[in-house]
């Protein structure tokens, strides 16, 4: 068995994320709402995919932001996530235009997708939960064609631990999120306490991405800091990690 298919921590996480489900989905579409924020985010997206549109495969896709967003700008989108919470609210959602994207309920670690198919994956907020993102990114390798990409999205979220940041967050502490995301929980997540973004960058050369770039995304780390974060986090400084496969 390996550490993935052990699925105590795995289970904890799924639930955590499915009981968090409504209140994420609706500070998600609360800060969709502002125009400036959607722009931002579809600049993040349009800068590092493929031209055209694309068939793209959103891992951990939760209550489906990226995944609608990206099928509004007319590409073919699957999501993917573990928790059946999120899955509800990402299949309850409808993109204001576009094909919907197709909601799968998948291990991000080995999506069982076919080999070659699609040409991006994204990944917004993810790798930093992984139990093996060394796994997942070589699987994710494999389910894109060569010259596809990763575009994933992520922060130093947590270097100093979960409570700290909590205690210095504004509004009460996520009690829940503070069980599952404990210590030993923390200490099974090779990204949650990263010092830096090379830690992420490193994860993908490893896995066989090339011309691997991390870019600090400078125009929402001012829109969150004049709107505010989400309750029980501080203002961390997003990257773009992107990575790509390989020419055959
Ligand atoms: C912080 S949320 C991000 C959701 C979404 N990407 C977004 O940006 O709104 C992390 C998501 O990763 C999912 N997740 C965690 N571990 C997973 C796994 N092994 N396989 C698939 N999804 C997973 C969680 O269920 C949760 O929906």
């Amino acid at each position: 068995m390996t550490r993935h298919e052990d699925g105590t921590v795995q289970d904890a996480l799924d639930a955590y994320w499915s009981a968090r489900a409504v209140d994420y989905d609706a500070h998600q579409v609360r800060r969709e709402g502002e125009a400036r924020v959607r722009e931002a985010w579809r600049e993040v997206w349009e800068r590092a995919l493929p031209p055209g549109p694309c068939r793209v495969l959103d891992v951990g896709t939760g209550a489906g932001g990226v995944a609608h967003l990206l099928a509004e700008l007319g590409h073919e989108v699957v999501g993917v996530d573990h928790a059946e919470g999120m899955l509800e609210r990402a299949r309850s959602r409808r993109p204001a235009r576009g094909t919907p994207p197709t909601f799968l309920h998948a291990d991000a670690v080995d999506p069982g997708l076919a080999a070659g198919s699609f040409d991006a994956v994204t990944a917004r907020h993810v790798l930093w939960t992984l139990r093996e993102p060394d796994r997942a990114l070589a699987g994710w390798r494999r389910l894109l064609r060569p010259g596809g990409v990763v575009v994933a999205v992520d922060a130093l979220w947590y270097p100093e631990g979960l409570r700290p940041v909590h205690e210095a967050a504004s509004g009460p502490l996520d009690a829940p999120m503070l069980s599952t995301y404990s210590d030993r929980v923390l200490a099974e997540l090779p990204l949650a306490q990263a010092a830096g973004v090379a830690e992420y960058a490193a994860l993908l050369v490893r896995a066989g991405f090339v011309d691997v770039t991390t870019e600090p995304l400078t125009r929402l780390h001012d829109l969150d800091r004049e709107l505010g974060v989400a309750p029980g986090h501080r203002l961390r400084q997003q990257h773009r990690i992107r990575g790509t496969v390989p020419a055959a």
